[in-house]
């Protein structure tokens, strides 16, 4: 019976010592704020030589989790797979360029803007492919799942469209002749063809997109935490420098 007692004791003060470590750890510990990304879309976001995940969404990120007081961790992952990731709860904020749609809406909440894209078309230099009219019947590289294979797939069909998991890999099938042209966003667009010889940008008269974060629809209060701090980065100017660094002005 003694020892009974004296187990019982010593078990409780283990609990409650073990119930204080676990406390103070929390309150030293910041909330992980984890943004999900596809991280072969420069200057938004790419590998960097130390194998980490840079590029504008990333700072912008970082920017907006130093004023939530939280710890940034990115997760390199598919594109397609961006939208199912947030609203399931395995990342909690989308920074990947992403366009905002109104089909993406239906799954997701949209932070205010925080930069413009439009979607342009690369081709080779000696390419016969002078305007958009020139697109029927070509063969268009894409990213699965973008914008840009949403439009392309829509507009000449789903066999025009040959999809490819990131879009250098796409330029790569350009340059191999696999097709005729790539159809992506304006700025990774100048950096892919910046990085390969012979490619060319058309002008292009697309409609221009919003990009903006993406929240589970279940999380306004991150969504409203998230539009507060951006509204700040933008009043402060730190998200016009953060751009600036990435996009040189022409
Ligand atoms: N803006 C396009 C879209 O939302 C392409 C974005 C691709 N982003 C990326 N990180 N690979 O569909």
């Amino acid at each position: 019976m003694k020892h009974i007692k004296i187990l019982s004791l010593i078990l409780a003060v283990v609990m409650v010592a073990a119930m204080l470590g676990a406390c103070s750890g929390k309150t030293t510990e910041k909330e992980v704020l984890t943004m999900g990304t596809n991280a072969a879309f420069p200057p938004y976001e790419f590998v960097d030589e130390n194998n980490k995940v840079a590029g504008i969404d990333a700072e912008i990120a970082a920017a907006v989790a130093e004023k939530l007081g939280m710890e940034l961790e990115i997760k390199d992952m598919a594109f397609d797979s961006l939208i199912t990731a947030v609203s399931s709860g395995s990342i909690d904020v989308v920074l990947a360029g992403m366009t905002v749609t109104p089909e993406r809406e239906e799954s997701v909440n949209f932070s205010d803007s925080y930069a413009t894209g439009i979607q342009v078309v690369i081709v080779k230099e000696d390419s016969p492919i002078a305007t958009i009219d020139d697109l029927a019947d070509k063969k268009i590289g894409v990213q699965t799942g973008t914008t840009g294979d949403i439009y392309c797939a829509g507009d000449y069909g789903e066999d025009a469209v040959a999809r490819y998991d990131n879009g250098a890999l796409a330029v790569a099938a350009l340059q191999n002749g696999q097709v005729d042209c790539v159809v992506i966003d304006n700025e990774p667009a100048k950096a892919f063809v910046a990085a390969n010889e012979g490619l060319k940008i058309l002008d292009t008269e697309y409609i221009t997109e919003n990009y903006a974060a993406a929240i589970a629809k279940d999380n306004t209060e991150l969504l409203e935490k998230f539009n507060k701090a951006l509204a700040e980065l933008k009043a402060e100017g730190k998200l016009d420098e953060i751009i600036a660094k990435y996009i040189k002005a022409e």
